[in-house]
C-alpha cells in the first residue's frame, strides 16, 4: 500500500517513582508530559526511492537501506516494517522533538513512538498502544542496554501507569488531578551509564541494594493508592521519602538535592529527582495557587527550564 502523507506525535514522561528499582522487578508509578513532544511525519517519495529517515535537529539524513544496523531510527523503522509485514515504502520519514535528550523525560522512546505510529498509519494500519509499546521497547535497547520497559509503556499509553516490569500495565486513575514543576539541572546525564554504575554497585551489596528496591517498592505502592483517592498531601511526602532513597542509591547529586530543597523551601508538597539521576530533572508536587512562585524560585536556582504540567486521569 501507498503511504499517504500524515503526522504521529508522542509525549515526553516523568518517572514518579521507582525508577531504577523497577529495572530489578519492583512496581514504579510514571506520567506523560504532554507539553513537550516527539513528532513524525511521512511523506510519499518518487517511486523507487526507499524509505530515507530525516532527523533534522539531528543533521540526520539518511535512507533506510544504507542506515547502520543499531541506528536507532532505522531499527523502528525495520521493526515496524517487520511487524506489518510491509515492504519498504517510498516515503520521506521526518522526526523531531521538543524534549530535551538524556534528561529523563522519555525522549528516546518518544521518538521512536511517533515514527512507529506515523509509519504504520501511513501503511494503513491502527497499532496498539500494546504494539507499539512492545516495538518501542527493542529500540529502547539499544539506548539503554537493559531497560524496564517503563518508558516506551507510559509513552505509548499516553497515561499515568503503575508498571512492573514483565506485567501487564495497568493505568492509573487519578482521584484527584495534581500539579508537578519538571525542573531541569541543564546536566545531561545517560540513563545506560548510570543505571550500569547502579548495576556494579548492587553487585557488590545486593542485601543493601535489595532493602533499598523494597522500600521504594513499597513508596510506589503507597503512592499509588494515594494518587486513586487524591491524597495530595501524603504523595508530596512519598515522592520525599523516595528521594532520600535515590540519594542513598549514590543517583542524586548536588544540582539536583539543591533545586529539590529550593522547592521544599518554597512551598511544594515533595520533590524528588526523576529518571536515572546524576543530572537530568527533578519534579516537585506544588499546589495550584504556588506553582508560579515555586517555578521561579527553581529558575533563580539555576533550573535551565522549567515545566509545569497537571496529572488528570485521561480517556
Ligand atoms: O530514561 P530515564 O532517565 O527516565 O530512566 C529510566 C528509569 C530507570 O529506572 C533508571 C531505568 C529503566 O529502564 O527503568
Amino acid at each position: 500500500m501507498a503511504p499517504v502523507s500524515l503526522q504521529s506525535s508522542a509525549p515526553g514522561k516523568v518517572i514518579l517513582f521507582g525508577e531504577h528499582a523497577v529495572v530489578y522487578g519492583r512496581p514504579a508509578i510514571a506520567v506523560p508530559v504532554t507539553q513537550i513532544r516527539a513528532t513524525a511525519i511521512v511523506e510519499p517519495a518518487p517511486p523507487g526511492s526507499g524509505l530515507t529517515l530525516v532527523a533534522p535537529d539531528i543533521g540526520k539524513n539518511v535512507p533506510l537501506a544504507t542506515a547502520p544496523q543499531e541506528e536507532p531510527l532505522a531499527v523502528a523503522a525495520r521493526l515496524t516494517l517487520d511487524h506489518l509485514s510491509a515492504p519498504e515504502p517510498d516515503a520521506t520519514l521526518t522526526v523531531s522533538s521538543t524534549i530535551p535528550i538524556a534528561s529523563g523525560l522519555g525522549s528516546g522512546a518518544a521518538v521512536s513512538t511517533a515514527l512507529i505510529r506515523a509509519l504504520a498509519t501511513s501503511l494503513g494500519h491502527t497499532l496498539e498502544p500494546a504494539e507499539v509499546s512492545a516495538l518501542a521497547f527493542k529500540v529502547e535497547k539499544i539506548h539503554h542496554g537493559t531497560p524496564s520497559g517503563i518508558d516506551n509503556t507510559v509513552v505509548a499509553y499516553e497515561q499515568p501507569v503503575y508498571f512492573v516490569r514483565g506485567h501487564p500495565v495497568e493505568r492509573l486513575t487519578v482521584g484527584e488531578h495534581f500539579t508537578l514543576l519538571i525542573g531541569d539541572t541543564g546536566i545531561r546525564s545517560p540513563t545506560k551509564k548510570i543505571v550500569g554504575l547502579v548495576r556494579q554497585a548492587c553487585n557488590r551489596n545486593p542485601a543493601r541494594y535489595d532493602a533499598l528496591f523494597d522500600q521504594m517498592g513499597d513508596l510506589a505502592d503507597e503512592a499509588r493508592q494515594a494518587i486513586e483517592i487524591g491524597d495530595i498531601e501524603t504523595l508530596g511526602l512519598l515522592m520525599d521519602e523516595n528521594h532520600t532513597l535515590l540519594i542513598e542509591l549514590h543517583v542524586s547529586s548536588p544540582r539536583l538535592d539543591e533545586l529539590v530543597e529550593t522547592a521544599r523551601l518554597t512551598g511544594a508538597l515533595g520533590a524528588k529527582l526523576s529518571g536515572a539521576g546524576r543530572g537530568g530533572n527533578m519534579i516537585a508536587l506544588v499546589e495550584d495557587d504556588f506553582a508560579e512562585e515555586v517555578a521561579e524560585s527553581l529558575r533563580e536556582a539555576g533550573a535551565v527550564r522549567v515545566i509545569c504540567t497537571t496529572i488528570t486521569t485521561t480517556e
